[in-house]
């Protein structure tokens, strides 16, 4: 409704439709209009008061006032308008929200969760796994094809020092038993000293110069970590288009560092080789050591160009920890400086920390590592436990899982991606206030509704008309759904989904408690309500990678 009286104001003011646009107000109260025009801006090409423009304004719509328009008023110095509730009504309700998405034709490759192996599963990887899931869903709700790619940690100095600790220290038994745990254990006691480091630069050389023994190795503990991985991924219910990582790039660095040597880009220093990008406030990147080892960046630009090779994308996003925002900042600008146009479509969506109620950083919490499958069973095991509480014991496991997946997943994206937030457990978890498990209660209550009555939608045949505020607030809500999801993906923040969710689902449980939905003159229509809202609600969880119950 909103283009109906932006393009209304435009045939007699000379402004254009986007400056229309952003003037354009929706007053507080409901009796000021639905819009409001505001004629500061006019007073002084037009040598008037705003008030006196107002009402000269508000005069000559009147005359042209289409039928989706029920009436204008000039007050002070707006032109309100009042839209006709009953078209309105029959618009936002009789759209399809559930409908298929038409391609763009275009392709989005998006790096996310990446964790590395031999080490825990950080709680930064679980953002990144979350985030990114969720903006790999925005972008195919806006007509993008995309390609989840999880760019696993398994190549770097690191494998010469696990390595090397392995072969003097390493158990077949602690291994077998918990090989992350014990890969770790490992790690920590070799980089407690530098008694051994050229030994283990060693180890990575011959790692990188394809040894037999330390490849067989190094091959085991990646799997044995990605059996561990995949656990995590199964309970979070997300998946990927393609599994690759560091590793895969090891072939293709020497083509890399022949070509920034060719653009005369690669510069000799003290035997190692960098690029300078202090022109463009960047720094030195070292791209390959004195011993001739790769390093991350390295093989982030080969992995950038290969990428483009295999998917043609149309824009890479990387979500990935704000820490690194040097890092991608570095390597999209040498690919740039290497001659890519298609640099500039590469975006770095950074996430912030979890921080935990004491204000540190998650994961150093007590000092100890905090294993992501424990936190996750937890919550999920409080969820049962809250389940249980109330008495209610159907279908307990899958319940208290999306209940626990839905605290997690709301909990975070709610944030904007990159404020660091309070992974607080118990506040996520609640039934009430700003959380997933408020969201999944209001989407049960509706389709509970709707089951006890065996609802059919007629959408076209009812009469929409005299009804009050608070369906009208909420019908209002609905229609805003798809420019919130145009916006979501234009900005990559999830959130804009989430905290819409949340305010449809309060203007709908006011609504309910406000307007009973069962017996009276209106039951058909405020059924009709009930059911878009269902619907659009259900497809915004779904965006944010949530999945709805339909009993609580
Ligand atoms: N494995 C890295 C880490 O845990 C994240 C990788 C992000 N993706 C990338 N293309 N660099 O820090």
């Amino acid at each position: 409704m909103k283009d109906v009286v932006v393009k209304l104001i435009a045939e007699e003011v000379d402004f254009d439709i986007c400056e229309i646009e952003g003037l354009l107000e929706v007053p507080p109260r409901s009796e000021m209009g639905d819009y409001a025009f505001p004629c500061f801006g006019l007073a002084k090409t037009l040598k008037k008061s705003p008030g006196v423009i107002a009402g000269d304004l508000a005069l000559t719509f009147v005359k042209v006032l289409p039928k989706e328009i029920e009436r204008v008023e000039a007050s002070g110095a707006y032109v309100n308008f009042f839209i006709d509730k009953g078209i309105f009504a029959r618009k936002v309700l009789g759209k399809d929200y559930g409908k298929k998405v038409l391609k763009n034709g275009k392709r989005i490759v998006i790096d996310m969760s990446s964790p590395n192996i031999a080490k825990p599963f950080g709680i930064g990887h679980l953002r990144s796994t979350i985030i990114g899931n969720s903006i790999a869903r925005i972008c195919e709700a806006n007509g993008f094809e995309v390609v989840k790619i999880n760019y696993l940690g398994d190549w770097g100095t690191q494998f010469g020092k696990i390595i090397c600790a392995w072969k003097k220290w390493g158990s077949e038994e602690k291994l077998e038993s918990d090989a992350i745990g014990h890969l770790q254990e490992l790690y920590v006691r070799i980089n407690a000293t530098d008694e051994f480091d050229d030994e283990c630069r060693l180890e990575f050389k011959k790692l990188e110069s394809g040894d037999f023994e330390n490849l067989a190795l190094w091959k085991r503990f990646r799997e044995m970590s990605l059996v561990k991985f995949q656990k995590i991924y199964d309970l979070l219910g997300i998946s990927f288009d393609e599994v690759s990582g560091e590793s895969l790039y090891n072939d293709k660095m020497d083509a890399v560092i022949f070509e920034l040597k060719e653009k005369g880009l690669l510069i000799e220093d003290a035997g190692a080789r960098i690029v300078d990008l202090d022109d463009v406030g960047l720094g030195k990147v070292l791209i390959q050591k004195s011993d001739g080892t790769s390093l991350y960046a390295t093989r982030d630009l080969a992995m950038a160009l290969d990428r483009k090779k295999v998917y043609d994308f149309d824009r890479a996003i990387y979500e990935v920890g704000a820490e690194q925002t040097l890092h991608f900042r570095q390597v999209f600008g040498i690919l740039k400086k290497m001659g890519y146009a298609w640099a500039d479509d590469l975006v770095h969506a950074a996430h912030g920390l979890y921080l935990d109620s004491d204000g540190k950083k998650f994961s150093t919490r007590r000092g100890k590592t905090v294993y992501m499958e424990d936190v996750l069973g937890e919550v999920v095991e409080k969820a049962r436990g809250n389940l249980e509480a109330r008495g209610d014991c159907d279908n307990l496991d899958e319940r208290a899982r999306r209940i626990a997946l839905a605290a997690i997943f709301y909990g975070d994206l709610k944030n904007n991606r990159e404020h660091n937030m309070v992974f607080d457990v118990d506040r996520f978890l609640s039934f009430e206030g700003d959380t997933g498990p408020y969201l999944l209660y209001s989407y049960a209550r509706a389709s509970s509704i709707l089951r006890k009555i065996k609802f059919e939608s007629k959408r076209q045949d009812i009469k929409y008309k005299d009804f009050g505020d608070l369906e009208f607030a909420l019908i209002k809500k609905i229609d805003l759904f798809d420019n919130v999801v145009v916006k979501a993906y234009e900005d990559l923040s999830p959130n804009l989904i989430a905290n819409y969710c949340f305010e449809l689902a309060k203007d709908f449980n006011e609504f309910y408690h406000g307007c009973p939905v069962l017996g009276g003159e209106s039951e058909a229509f405020r059924l009709e309500i009930v059911e878009v809202f269902r619907v659009v609600i259900k497809k915004g969880l779904d965006l944010l990678g949530i999945e709805t119950l339909e009993e609580m």
